[in-house]
Order: structure tokens, then C-alpha cells, then sequence
């Protein structure tokens, strides 16, 4: 594949959760279009130092930051430290997420606080300091899932986390396009690498099937998805959803 080197030289871009799956996909895709990148992790350190390794190995460049996106005083000191790092940002990736289940009987508080605490409390707590940061030309692009377009049993608190996501976006996009800054979502299907390897069994022949391409989403289609709303030419995209699942009807 050819990437059109270049399109994103300049900007500096943070990515969340880009230790591995899809994450470490649009650290690399966007790495690979020019963007500097803050390769984010928060228990994947080998991981995000291979996503660093990968980018200068192309001759990009990459530094690693540590937060649990959950907890507002990290996301603040990560922040803090990439303005050390950075004289700018223009690009943030609220890729970081978690999944988990259960079903309404089984409830268990805890994994109900760490889901939205990630999911919901985690892109907010981001954007809200890449807010004071982003200028003219800025992006906020947040990842949602298909499962909060086709909710399945059992997955409500995730799908219900992934829901919240578009809602932010919508009202983020209004607040932040007075500024130049455009913030959009990317819904992806299953998708691989990423969460979906850790599935139960059966789900992937399940998700597999529910696309008529008859397979899963990978990490690198999320990605370009990503790299065109970074890019100018999504200068006009803003407060959109966009559905990356391969026609999937779940
Ligand atoms: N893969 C799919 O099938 C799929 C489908 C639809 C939507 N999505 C969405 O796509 C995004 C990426 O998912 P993925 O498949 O790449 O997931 P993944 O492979 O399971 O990776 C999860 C990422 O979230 C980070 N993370 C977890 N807890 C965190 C915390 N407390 N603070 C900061 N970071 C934390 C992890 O960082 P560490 O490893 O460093 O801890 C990791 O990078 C998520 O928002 C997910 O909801 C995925």
C-alpha cells in the first residue's frame, strides 16, 4: 500500500491505547502520513515501545506517555508532560477502551465503575485538556463500537459506554468547531487485532458471519478511516459517526 507520506507532517498527535490493537494500528497510520507521535499506554509499556521502535524504524518519530485515562490527575500530568514534550497538538485519538459483560442479574459494580470509568470518563477527562490545546485545524476522533448501533444481550454497559461516546461528539463538535477544531467518531465492527481476539469462543465465527465480506474488520481499516479525519481534507467532517463494519448487520 502507498500512503500519502507527508499529509500530516507537522502535527503532533496523541493517540490512547496505542500499545497494541487498533490503537498501535492508527499510531502507525498516522506516523505513517507525517504526524509526530505521543504513543499513549497504560499497562502495555513493551508494547507501546514496540509501537515507538515501528515508527522510527520508518523514520518517524514517537514518544511514549503513561496514564490510566480513568483517573483526571494522570490524564492532567500526561497532558503537562506532552506540553514539554511539544510546542503544539492537533490531533487526538480516543482510542483506549474496555469491554466486558454480564448480564443484568450478575451485575457487579466493580467492573461496572472500571468500564465507564474508561470508556466514558476516559475520552472526557482527554478531551477536556486537549480542548485548552487544540487550535485551527485540530481533530478530536473518538471510537465507538458497533454494538452501541445493534446493542446484544448482555453487553448493555458497554454498548450503553460506546452510546455515550457519539453523544459527546455531537456536543464536543459544536462546542470546539467555534475554534476550527472538527471531533467525529469512528464506529468500528470486530475488528482484529484488537478486543475481539479476546472474545469468547464462537464469537468471531459469530461476528465473522454477520458481515457478508464473511470475516472481521482489521485494525489497519479502522485506522485509514482515522487517518482521513486527521487529514485536511475532513475539514468539512465534523459531528459525523462513521460505521466501519464491513456491512455487518450486528
Ligand atoms: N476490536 C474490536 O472488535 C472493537 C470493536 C468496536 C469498537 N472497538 C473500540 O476500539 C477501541 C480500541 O479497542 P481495541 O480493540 O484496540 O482494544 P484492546 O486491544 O483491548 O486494547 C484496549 C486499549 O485500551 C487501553 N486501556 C485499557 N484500560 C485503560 C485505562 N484504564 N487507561 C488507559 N488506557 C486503557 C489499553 O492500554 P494498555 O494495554 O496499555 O493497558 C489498550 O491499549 C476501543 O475504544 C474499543 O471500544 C473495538
Amino acid at each position: 500500500m502507498t500512503y500519502p507520506s507527508g499529509q500530516l507532517d507537522g502535527r503532533v498527535a496523541l493517540v490512547t491505547g496505542a500499545g497494541r490493537g487498533i490503537g498501535q494500528e492508527i499510531a502507525l497510520e498516522l506516523a505513517r502520513r507525517g504526524a509526530s507521535i505521543v504513543v499513549h499506554y497504560s499497562g502495555s509499556e513493551a508494547g507501546a515501545l514496540d509501537t515507538v521502535a515501528q515508527i522510527e524504524a520508518f523514520g518517524g518519530t514517537a514518544a511514549v506517555q503513561q496514564a490510566d485515562v480513568s483517573i483526571r490527575s494522570d490524564v492532567i500530568k500526561m497532558f503537562e508532560a506532552i506540553d514539554h514534550m511539544h510546542s503544539r497538538l492537533d490531533i487526538v485519538v480516543n482510542s483506549a477502551g474496555v469491554s466486558g459483560g454480564g448480564g443484568l442479574a450478575e451485575l457487579d459494580e466493580w467492573q461496572l465503575e472500571w468500564m465507564l470509568g474508561v470508556n466514558l470518563c476516559g475520552p472526557l477527562f482527554v478531551a477536556s485538556e486537549a480542548a485548552t490545546r487544540l487550535g485551527d485545524g485540530g481533530r478530536i476522533i473518538n471510537l465507538s463500537s458497533s454494538l452501541a448501533e445493534y446493542p446484544m444481550a448482555g453487553a448493555g454497559v458497554y454498548s450503553a459506554t460506546k452510546a455515550a461516546v457519539k453523544s459527546f461528539t455531537e456536543s464536543w463538535s459544536r462546542e470546539l468547531g467555534k475554534r476550527g477544531v472538527t471531533v467525529n467518531t469512528v464506529i468500528p465492527g470486530a475488528t482484529s487485532p484488537g478486543m475481539m481476539d479476546s472474545a469468547p469462543e464462537g464469537a468471531f465465527e459469530f461476528f465473522k458471519s454477520a458481515s457478508p465480506f464473511d470475516r472481521v474488520g482489521r485494525a489497519g481499516e479502522i485506522a485509514a478511516v482515522v487517518a482521513f479525519l486527521a487529514s485536511a481534507e475532513a475539514s468539512w467532517v465534523s459531528g459525523a459517526h462513521i460505521l466501519a463494519n464491513g456491512a455487518a448487520n450486528t
